[in-house]
């Protein structure tokens, strides 16, 4: 199928960097179409273990084209020091391009993002602190700046020159020092220098790719429960992870997406504020964060555990317009004697079996169903009828709360520890 989108399912870290880094064998580009580099996607291969921010995940593979697309966001101090890292590990860079119509993160807006989180005191959302939030705002408000306009050194400062007396604005009612125009100047030369080349307008190629029936993956940042619109609001990020975005993100008409792989982890993580009903606190949460070595890729934060929630995948599967899903981490669960899976929110008296908005997301408590574990390793399983029975059963049951057909499972992080189902019902 030429035209893949690749989401995550849940609130993000479902192994997405991972599918990619493996899907990426077959695929001709690459193209992350959201997000900026709070994205953490951990990849593990024969040249090390990684975990990409902003570069796309195909970038192991040399001769795909990887392309961060016109609705990422993108802080070119932290692009090049993630390109510095590759290239000393062995990784062709030859093959990555920026979108020019890409927006900057510019060092403001990593001060704004902390300051604003502080200034939230105990609602804060618990961002990544990479200025994204404000970034995105920006663009919405149509006071962003676009990679492309390093490239043209007098509309960048004549944008310079609208845009930072209006922050200066902002920085001094937080109490912060103003902003110095010459220096922010040629800080942008720098990035210019750095990445200029790299820096093209990518729509001729996508174009090329997809006219071509090359085999296209766009890679999503984050999951739909943190998905601007239908996330967790205001708990959420400032883009929108779903599918139905892949398309604008990446430059290609939606009618071209062909497949659309969710990305699904056999529990549920969350890192962040907000609500999470299938969370799992005290001994049981530290153990199964211990056993699944749940820390953000990013900010190293413990990241909150619980139960595989079926009323989230429902909902991220018909958002997603999913066709395929690919369960991760099925081996975290090889030692457990019991499995949960949350089936409906409890509301007063009532059981839903959809999402409800925030404030009444917080009022409801999951209604679970038991399943038994299987109690030894899936590790070395490389098809589905090497697993155990209780983890297909579990597997099969995930597959029907969502309504999608399991078409990969993975049972550890390296590369080779995925595989395709041949044998679906
Ligand atoms: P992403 O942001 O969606 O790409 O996911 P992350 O990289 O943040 O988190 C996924 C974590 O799980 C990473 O540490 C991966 O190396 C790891 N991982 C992915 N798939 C598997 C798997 O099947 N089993 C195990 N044990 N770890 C996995
Ligand atoms: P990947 O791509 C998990 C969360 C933050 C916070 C909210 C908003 O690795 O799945 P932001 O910095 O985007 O303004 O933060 O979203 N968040 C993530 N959680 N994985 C990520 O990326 C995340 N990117 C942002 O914790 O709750
Ligand atoms: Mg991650």
């Amino acid at each position: 199928m030429p035209v893949t989108a690749v989401v995550g399912a849940q609130w993000g870290d479902e192994g997405k960097g991972r599918v990619i880094d493996y899907l990426a064998e077959k695929a001709d580009m690459v193209i992350r179409f959201q997000g900026g580099d709070n994205a953490g996607h951990t990849v593990v291969n024969d040249l090390g273990l990684f975990r990409l921010h902003l570069v796309p995940s195909g970038i192991f593979r040399p001769t795909t084209c990887n392309i961060i697309g016109t609705g990422a966001v993108v802080n070119p101090d932290s692009l090049l020091a993630e390109m510095q890292t590759l290239a000393a590990a062995g990784v062709d860079l030859a093959n990555l391009w920026l979108s020019d119509r890409a927006h900057i993160v510019m060092p403001y807006h990593i001060q704004l993002d902390g300051l604003e989180e502080a200034a939230r005191g105990g609602s804060a959302i618990g961002t990544t602190k990479r200025g994204i939030g404000p970034t995105y705002s920006d663009k919405a408000a149509r006071w962003g700046l676009r990679l492309g306009d390093l490239k043209q050194p007098e509309w960048l400062a004549e944008r310079l020159e609208q845009v930072i007396p209006r922050k200066n604005v902002l920085l001094e009612r937080y109490g912060a020092a103003p902003l110095d125009r010459a220096a922010l100047f040629e800080q942008c030369m720098a990035w210019r220098d750095a990445l200029g080349e790299r820096i093209v307008d990518v729509l001729p190629m996508v174009r090329q790719a997809v006219r071509g029936q090359q085999n296209v993956l766009l890679e999503g940042q984050l999951g739909v429960m943190r998905d601007l619109d239908w996330g967790i609001y205001p708990y959420v990020t400032s883009s929108n992870p779903t599918a139905a975005f892949a398309g604008s993100g990446a430059g290609l008409p939606a009618s071209q997406i062909n497949r659309v792989v969710g990305v699904v982890k056999t529990y549920s993580t969350c890192v962040g504020a907000g609500p999470f009903p299938v969370e799992l606190l005290g001994e049981a949460g530290h153990h199964l964060r211990e056993l699944g070595e749940e820390y953000g890729a990013t900010t190293g934060r413990p990241r909150r555990v619980g139960w595989f929630d079926g009323v989230a995948i429902d909902y991220a599967a018909w958002l997603n317009g999913m066709t395929d899903l690919v369960v991760t981490k099925l081996d975290v669960l090889d030692t457990l004697p019991e499995l949960r899976i949350c089936t409906g929110y409890r509301l007063g008296d009532q059981v839903l079996t959809h999402v409800p908005d925030t404030a009444l997301l917080e009022m409801v408590t999951p209604v679970y169903e038991s399943w038994p574990g299987w109690q030894q390793p899936t590790t070395a399983c490389r098809a589905w009828d090497d697993l155990p029975a209780a983890a297909q059963r579990y597997l099969r049951r995930i597959e029907a709360l969502a309504g999608v057909p399991i078409t990969w499972v993975s049972v550890g992080a390296a590369r080779e520890a995925m595989f395709l189902v041949t044998s679906n019902p």
